[in-house]
């Protein structure tokens, strides 16, 4: 697929024939309108974080030139040489730039560019140059992206009645990843999974897609559903820290890839968390007699160790930190 011929208005058409997820699609301009704006916004957020672990954000003030920007640079480094690309692949997963087209268990069918991306001066220089336009363009998408899953982060912690100034500060200095996601187009018939099941690491997750392909397992009835995105949406999930930070009012959302029949397809997954050794635990406030804490805690350092030593084990993160109530 050429960069030029990049689509940025997918058709609302599914991958496959599951059932769409129904999920509230949020008007963002109304969190910062009146105060009675604001309250009604953060309870949609609130309950869709509880119910489903997903909802859509529209009028999140991202230019729609940054965003296709954003997929644009994420193809056109997918498509540059293979020499390239290749001074980017690691064994270390501790790496803040890494390159992955192995395809292993989790990576199907998946290319993958990860890296850090907060703050912003002190890792750009270690991202791609190839193409020359990366940089700015996936820099300037990772800052608006970052303030929005900031303030989206600091309405959930005010649905929780949790202390925001401390809150707060560890979010500015919080972390933020980019998993820069490429996909080919699915050669067989049938479903082909890009990108295997799994939960994410941080608090939120916030997805931007160049066409349909992600799909997220419902809680309740276990069953996946395709996600259906408009153009100008951003997708957001819940991710493992925030299921513990809420102990357990949050659930992390088990989502996957799969193919798309008739094209390649690039997505930006944006990741968002605590300070790299700051450990994440079940809020104090949500803790009590008939509350009992449900995880341990953990900073992302210690979820990359779990990683490392989890090799032949299929046990999630999640499931490694809930505490046995039994
Ligand atoms: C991820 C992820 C989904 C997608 O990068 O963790 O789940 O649609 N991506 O590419
Ligand atoms: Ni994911």
């Amino acid at each position: 697929m050429s960069a030029t011929m990049y689509n940025l208005v997918p058709p609302l058409v599914p991958v496959e024939r599951l059932e769409p997820m129904q999920m509230p699609v949020i008007d963002f301009s109304k969190l910062h309108q009146t105060s009675k704006s604001r309250s009604l916004v953060i309870r949609e957020i609130a309950t869709a974080c509880r119910d489903i672990g997903c909802f859509q954000v529209i009028n999140h003030g991202i230019r729609k030139s940054v965003m296709k920007g954003a997929l644009q640079a994420a193809s056109e480094f997918f498509e540059s040489s293979p020499k390239s690309k290749a001074k980017f692949i690691s064994p270390d997963i501790t790496k803040p730039v890494r390159y992955d087209c192995s395809n292993d268990g989790l990576s199907k069918s998946r290319s993958l560019l990860k890296h850090y991306a907060h703050p912003l001066d002190e890792w750009i220089h270690f991202w791609p140059q190839e193409p020359p336009s990366y940089r700015e363009k996936m820099g300037k998408y990772a800052v608006e992206i970052r303030r929005v899953a900031l303030d989206i982060l600091d309405a959930i912690f005010q649905s929780l009645g949790l202390h925001q100034a401390y809150i707060r500060e560890k979010l500015e200095q919080g972390m933020q990843f980019l998993a820069v996601n490429s996909y080919p187009q699915s050669t067989k018939p049938g479903v082909t999974v890009g990108l295997a099941p799994h939960s994410d690491y941080g608090f939120i997750t916030l997805i931007l897609p160049s066409c349909p392909g992600l799909e997220v397992m419902e809680h309740h009835t276990k069953s996946w559903k395709t996600v259906l995105q408009p153009s100008d949406a951003i997708h957001v999930h819940v991710g493992d820290h925030l299921e513990v930070l809420s102990n357990g009012i949050f659930r992390t959302l088990v989502h996957r890839a799969v193919l798309h029949s008739e094209k390649n397809r690039v997505s930006v997954a944006s990741i968002h968390g605590f300070p790299m050794d700051e450990k994440v635990k079940s809020a104090g406030e949500l803790v009590d007699e008939e509350h009992p804490k449900l995880y341990r805690e953990s900073s992302f350092k210690d979820f990359l160790d779990f990683l490392l030593s989890r090799r032949n084990n299929n046990e999630s993160y999640i499931e490694s930190l809930r505490i046995s109530t039994i």
